[in-house]
């Protein structure tokens, strides 16, 4: 099918169809009759401008706990960045194939620049309805040499200026796990790499028979994620196991758990699945900023949740072992 044009050119052949290996077996498509809207459930959404406020700190605990997945507003990050890396998306998508193909894994000079369509081909049965760019940041200089002039400067300022509140939320979390500080080990463990991904789910000629993405979990020790406004993200409650949709609050970030942090948290902190639809009329993007442990530390729950006698649901792994097995 059309290779290395990814999603967005199969899209813009004008199909009236889509071709078969995008249709998903009936249980992994997204039966609009039994999703609950979020305003008739609970996708918290924090107001973060107070700042030393205890109640949002118990907010964010307690939305890590139940619900895997929050929305904030005030969070600091400007609302220009948010709009410019959201421009960048589209103007990195717009480029032609020939310019997106110089990131695909068979052209790109780094694996830490990675271009590509749906999710993991290989291990796929079906295949899914997005493109998208994934960005590992080593250095701004990496960034600088490596990284698509289009949107290189638009993501590193997003990552420099969520600095804060990542820092913030996690600062919090630990708290709530009787973690006092942040020590350098510590740190590395929650925060020691990071990595955005541009995602595109193209206009789709028979969104009820596919995916944007299929349910999954993040590796992550948490995820910073920035939709448009259209909508089409879905989290599954844990107790009612229904999908819930997470519709697009103006100037937000959805922060989800990941499993890293469910792992360090000894299962009290979800990591909760979640998948994307794909949309018959409108395109849609999404930018996630996954805040990761480095690939060479070795996670576990940590010693100051286990102390009051816990046992641990969790053996200690390195990280990278996880994410090779995940994938
Ligand atoms: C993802 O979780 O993989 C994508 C989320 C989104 O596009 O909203
Ligand atoms: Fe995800």
């Amino acid at each position: 099918v059309n290779k290395g044009h990814g999603v967005k050119g199969l899209a813009e052949l004008g199909l009236k169809t889509l071709p078969h290996q995008y249709i998903q077996p009936p249980q992994e498509r997204i039966d609009h009759t039994r999703i609950v809207d979020a305003h008739h459930d609970s996708i918290p959404l924090i107001d973060m401008s107070r700042c030393d406020d205890p109640n949002v700190a118990k907010a964010v605990c307690d939305a890590a706990q139940k619900c895997g997945f929050f929305q904030i507003v005030n969070h600091g990050v400007p609302i220009h960045v948010l709009e410019d890396v959201k421009d960048a998306t589209h103007k990195f998508f717009g480029l032609p194939a020939e310019e997106k193909k110089k990131y695909s894994k068979e052209e790109s000079v780094t694996n830490h620049v990675r271009y590509g369509t749906s999710f993991t081909p290989e291990a796929e049965k079906a295949l899914e309805w997005k493109d998208y760019l994934s960005l590992f940041f080593v250095s701004d200089d990496e960034a600088a040499s490596f990284w698509p002039p289009v949107c290189r400067n638009q993501a590193l300022e997003y990552m420099r200026s969520s600095e804060i509140i990542i820092k913030r939320l996690l600062k919090i979390l630990m708290n709530g796990l009787n973690v006092k500080e942040i020590d350098e080990t510590k740190e590395s463990i929650l925060m020691g790499s990071k990595r955005i991904n541009f995602n595109y789910y193209p206009i789709c000629p028979n969104p009820k028979l596919t995916i944007g993405v299929g349910r999954h979990s993040d590796v992550s020790t948490l995820t910073i994620l920035l939709q448009d406004d259209i909508g089409g993200l879905y989290m599954r409650n844990t107790e009612t196991m229904k999908w819930i949709h997470i519709a697009p609050v103006s100037g937000s970030l959805v922060i989800n758990v990941g499993d890293a942090l469910q792992i360090m948290s000894n299962g009290k902190y979800k990591s909760v699945e979640h998948r994307v639809s794909a949309n018959g009329s409108s395109d849609r993007i999404s930018v996630s900023i996954f805040v990761n442990p480095k690939a060479s530390d070795i996670i576990g729950p940590l010693q100051e949740v286990l102390k009051s006698g816990e046992k641990p649901l969790y053996k200690h792994v390195l990280y990278s072992d996880y994410v090779k097995h995940f994938f």
